[in-house]
Formats: structure tokens, sequence, C-alpha cells
């Protein structure tokens, strides 16, 4: 059962564990990840698997199994990646704001280091490390100012953004933090969106990453490690083409080479979208007007991209054996909002009441956005194994959603 396109699979899976429910493939994932992997062999570097894309515990187990580091930005993926078996050695802690508990437990832990974006961080990084009598490596993370032409909520890495610091008063930031005594500056980051189906972008970005390195460098810091984020885009529309890792990769070791950097990036969703699949049943069909509906029981608190980002997934019926009219319909969910929608006006081929609907390219950026909205408990989540299936997250029942209260 190789092939989440395999309806015969979809259709099994969905019999015994219901639906809404996440299936992701093993080797989609592997898969991707060997990609990376064989694109940087012979060069010093680290993978870190963005944690926010996709961390289910069986996910980051076969990551941390293949040899993967993690890119996280809470305590919480924190806790994830170790109970995962990850090694905390190889996983930087990201995002735009850390409280003092989560860089003490993230030191205490012996991550990597961190990548910071603000002043005031360095500042507290700094103290929490005193304290502790650690002195972690902090990279400051660095706004480019190039236009990665994404999605306004997915774009970063323009001076417009809360992200990074903006990348003429870098150097200044980080003259002022050698005088910080408990951090080991041996590194510099970026990050300038996320969806790029126009890798150039990036690689202006790090041309920019270089020359801040080289005046760095004549500032007297040793820079070691050059964190270029993560961000390649997928295919979501059948007529999009996703940039090739293989290139990506081979452009940006011909930019860095002969540099003695050691080079990290943080890929998400170009690991773990494609993997996904999410399963849901046709629930009604309704028309109102000139209208068709078809209700579907997975709901945008299953998935939420499509609501926040017009974000576009290929929906289809699992069971496509061909021979079908097309319909013209919005495809929703139930929950009690006009925003509830997987697609407005899409032609699919018509489906009826009790019918199986795949939603597809659902790994990244899926169940972690998930919530309880409408009280809805929420999906299970299952693994591909080979010729298995595994529930690597069982469905939420009653009673987990009144847990706490
Ligand atoms: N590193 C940093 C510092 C990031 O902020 C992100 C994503 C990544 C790495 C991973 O980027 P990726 O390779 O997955 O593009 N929820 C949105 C995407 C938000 C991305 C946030 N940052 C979506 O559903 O499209």
């Amino acid at each position: 059962m190789s092939s989440l396109a395999d309806g015969a699979v979809l259709q099994r899976i969905a019999g015994e564990v219901g639906t809404p429910c996440f299936v992701y493939s093993k080797a989609a994932i592997l898969g991707r990840y060997r990609e990376y992997a064989e694109a940087l062999d012979g060069c010093e570097h680290t993978i870190c698997y963005a944690v926010k894309a996709n961390g289910n515990l069986g996910i980051l187990r076969l990551l941390a199994e293949a040899g993967a580091g993690f890119d996280i930005v809470s305590g919480g993926e924190l806790f994830r990646v170790l109970k995962a078996g990850g090694d905390p050695a190889k996983t930087v802690f990201s995002g735009v704001g850390k409280t003092a508990e989560e860089i003490g437990y993230a030191i205490q832990m012996g991550i990597f280091g961190f990548n910071s974006e603000s002043e005031a961080e360095l500042e507290l990084i700094d103290e929490v490390a005193g304290r502790a009598g650690a002195k972690p490596r902090v990279a400051l993370r660095v706004n480019p100012d190039v236009d990665a032409a994404t999605h306004p909520y997915i774009s970063t890495g323009l001076s417009q953004h809360k992200f990074g610091i903006d990348i003429h008063q870098a150097e200044e930031v980080y003259a002022r933090a050698m005088k910080l005594p408990n951090l080991a500056l041996e590194s510099v980051s970026c990050h300038i969106g996320s969806q790029i189906l126009e890798p150039a972008s990036i690689h202006e970005a790090i041309a920019k990453m270089l020359a801040l390195v080289s005046r760095l460098r004549g500032r007297g810091l040793a820079i070691t490690h050059l964190d270029l984020g993560g961000g390649l885009g997928v295919a979501y529309k059948p007529d999009e083409a996703a940039p090739s890792i293989k290139s990506f990769i081979a452009k940006m070791r011909e930019q860095t080479k002969g540099l003695g950097l050691h080079l990290m990036i943080e890929p998400g969703r170009s690991i773990v979208a494609e993997s996904g699949t999410l399963i849901t049943r046709v629930l009604a069909r309704k028309r109102n007007g000139d209208k068709e509906f078809v209700i579907l029981d997975a709901g945008m608190n299953d998935l939420i991209r499509p609501a926040l980002y017009q974000a576009f997934h290929e929906i289809g019926p699992v069971d496509d054996s061909g021979g079908r009219k097309k319909m013209v319909a919005d495809i929703v969910g139930p929950v009690c909002e006009s925003g509830d929608f997987f697609a407005r006006d899409r032609e699919i081929p018509a489906v009826e009441p009790g019918e199986l609907m795949a939603i597809r390219t659902v790994g990244a950026y899926g169940f972690v956005m998930s919530s309880n909205y409408n009280s809805r408990p929420r999906a299970a989540e299952v693994l591909v194994v080979g010729d298995e299936f595994h529930v690597v997250r069982r469905r939420e029942r009653y009673e987990d959603l009144i847990l706490g209260e």
C-alpha cells in the first residue's frame, strides 16, 4: 500500500479509523528528506526539519532516525523532539519571541543554539545562560530585505515584516552582542518566507548574507555556521511546478563554496506537505439558488489553510474510477462560519452523500493548525509504512475536549 493515490488504501483506512483522518506516507517523507541529504552530501551541514510543519511524534521519529536535526519555535516543540528521540545537539530554537522558561529549558537540554530576532532577547538569553553557567550559540536572524513573492501572510523577508533584524543594522547589533559574556556568536541566520516557488529570491538572500558574514569576520567574529531557513515550495495545483531540491541545493553550495561555513537549512513544507492526504466523508449535497454545495465531515478546524490563505488543495472522490459526471460546487465543512470552505466553485467529479473524498497535499500545516472550534474532536492521524498503517494519533474523544476545564 505504498501509494496514497491508491483509493483502496484510503478506503481501508477510513473503514478502520473513521473520518476525518490525516494519512501520511513514510516513504514520501523519507524520500524528500533524502533528496536534501544527498544534495548536501560531502559538505558540512545540518538539515533541521521545521517541526511546526508537522510535529507528530511518529514523523519526528522517522526523521530523527534518518539523521535529521530540528528547527523549533517553542518549548512544546522541543518537548516533542526529545520525546521522539531527536538529538538536541542538532536542534535550533527559532522564533520571534521566547520566554525565559523556554530559553532555560533549551539550555538545560543542550540544544545546538538559538536564532534570535531582537536585542532584548539577546540580553535575556545572556542573562539566563549566565545563571545556568552556560554559553549557548546564538545567531541573529537577519532580515535580508528581499521579496519572496509568496502569500503576504507567509512572506517574512521584507523590512516591513516583524521578523528578523534589518540587515543594515545587523553588524551593529552583533558588535553590541559581543559585549554580552554568555553568548557564543558563531552563526548567522535568515528565513525569507514559505511556499517559495521561485528560489532565485533565496539565492539573492544568500548573496546578501555572505556579504554580511564577510563583514562580521572583518570585525573579528569567527562565523562558522550559516542557517538559511526553510521555505522551498511544493506544487499544490496540477499545473504548478515545484522547484527542484537538487538544483536549489547545488546552487546554494556553489554560492558558499570554500568559505568554511557549516550550512544549516530548516525545510518543513517541502519534506512533509506532499506526503499527506485528508480523508473525509460527504455528509450531504445541497443547492441554495444557483449554488451547489458539498458538505463534508471535515471542517476549517481540521484544515484552515483555504480559509486563512485562500490556499488551493486538490479535492476529489477517493474512488475515482472514471466515468463520473462533473459538478461545480463549493466544498465546505460543517463549522458555523462562512469561511469554512475547502474550495469555491470547483469542478470535481460528481459525488454523493456517504462517499469518501481526499483533500491532497495536507502533510504540512494541516493537523498542526487544527483546533477544537465548535467543540469538534480533532482528527486521527495515520502513518502508512510499507504494507501496513499505524494510527500515530488517535481521534480525540469528547472527554478530551474538556480535559483541564
Ligand atoms: N524556519 C523558520 C524560521 C520559519 O519561520 C519557517 C516557517 C520554516 C523554517 C519552515 O518553512 P517551510 O520550509 O515550511 O516553508 N502556516 C503557513 C506557513 C507558515 C510558515 C511559517 N514559518 C502555511 O500553511 O502555508
